[in-house]
């Protein structure tokens, strides 16, 4: 597909100017001012236009929970929010432990066809927390394992999945939590399981990517992990950044006190933290009532992210794009997340100047469990593009 995007603000991680993007058959063909090109034409005038987002932490609960979120659904919150690649959760029913349910995901994304994705299979099979047997018949279009909010308690099983994990270079996606603790508390339960997964990791020499960091102790172990070297990466959720436990609101980790919020906020600025991902858990109204943590963001991230981060002055939008694209992108080895020729052309127009009130009727996910509903926030997507292709408005 081919198109020129004319006149925007063009950002990424490494540079912002105002002027045009060329994309030839899906990928950046070249970037300047005043191109003419014998193609579709996009006026971007008053827009900026990013690398569209990717989210390295989503449950679009395909196969089996499906009265939550399913992969047309998910696609288009997706697409919705300026995201066009997703790493999907293993935590569906069945759970994702072999390269049937893989292909059967990757098979219904690539047909849908708005967005790429690639599907986490499970640390242990079925989640049992013992048999790693599995991980050993894993293709290679499996490039992450996670246990998702269960964790692996064991931790001579989680050695040996980071061992394994090492040798076919696979990186492990720790959901910290030591479920020993969660009823003590919640802090320890996280901060103790960080601590546990840095230093297998260290030891086993395994790539480590900490999903959802949320407290103080937990970021501090990973800034410093990250001074020794070691192969770990993190992201951080737009909640534990943009509210606190005075917002009653039940997520695993929980919404925790404004010292980490406020640290986390540090620890991005410095560039300790790698990625901004969702956490995209979509529960029914009952479900919820009845207690299922998580909420939805994959639609409201960016705005969220924009007005609290960049808004407020802690960073610029090229740090903002390099959290939202290049490094995940980077992290799950996809050819995205910069305005440079050669990579895909991912895109996205965002309004920066729209002032919105985030309404959970109008999104496209079937969950509404925000606590964001009513939130005045600025910037607004106005247009998403896959290789070229628009994919959000359809
Ligand atoms: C996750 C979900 O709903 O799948 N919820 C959440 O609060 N993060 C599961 C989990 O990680 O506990």
């Amino acid at each position: 597909m081919d198109i020129l995007i004319k006149n925007s603000r063009v950002i990424d991680w490494s540079q912002d100017f105002k002027g045009d993007v060329y994309v030839e058959n899906g990928i950046i063909k070249e970037i300047g001012i005043d191109l003419q090109k014998d193609c579709a034409v996009v006026d971007g005038e008053g827009m900026a236009l990013l690398p569209s987002f990717i989210d390295l932490h989503v449950h679009f609960r395909d196969p089996g929970l499906t009265y939550k979120e399913d992969l047309e659904s998910g696609s288009k919150a997706a697409v919705k929010g300026g995201y066009t690649m997703v790493n999907l959760m293993a935590n569906t029913k069945p759970v994702c432990s072999d390269m049937d349910t893989v292909n059967y995901v990757l098979d219904k994304v690539r047909e849908i066809g708005l967005v790429d994705a690639h599907q986490c299979v499970s640390i242990t099979r079925g989640f049992d927390g013992k048999d790693i047997s599995h991980l050993e018949k894993l293709g290679p279009e499996v490039r992450m394992i996670s246990e998702d909010g269960y964790d692996v308690m064991d931790s001579s099983v989680m050695l040996s999945a980071m061992n394994k994990a090492r040798e076919k270079g696979i990186t492990v996606m720790c959901h910290s939590e030591n479920h020993d603790l969660s009823k003590v508390d919640m802090r320890l339960a996280e901060d103790t399981m960080t601590w546990r997964n840095i230093a297998l990791g260290e030891y086993s020499g395994c790539a480590v990517h900490i999903a959802h960091v949320s407290t103080v102790d937990s970021m501090s172990y990973i800034v410093e992990a990250k001074g020794r070297g070691s192969r770990i990466s993190c992201e951080v959720a737009p909640h534990h950044i943009a509210l606190t436990s005075d917002v009653v609101y039940r997520v695993n980790p929980p919404l925790r006190e404004r010292r980490d919020a406020d640290y986390l906020i540090k620890c991005i600025r410095d560039g300790y933290v790698d990625a901004i991902a969702t956490d995209h858990a979509p529960h029914t109204a009952e479900d919820k009532k009845n207690g299922s943590p998580g909420m939805v963001g994959i639609e409201t991230a960016f705005q969220v992210c924009y007005t609290k981060l960049v808004c407020e002055g802690h960073i610029d939008l090229p740090r903002l794009s390099e959290i939202m694209s290049k490094r995940p992108a980077e992290i799950i080895g996809a050819n995205k997340g910069q305005i440079k020729i050669g990579f895909d052309g991912d895109l996205v127009l965002v309004d920066l100047e729209k002032d919105t009130v985030i309404t959970s009727g109008s999104f496209l996910s079937k969950g509404r469990n925000t606590p964001f509903e009513g939130f005045k926030v600025k910037g607004e997507v106005a247009r998403t593009f896959k290789g070229g292709r628009q994919v959000y408005p359809l």
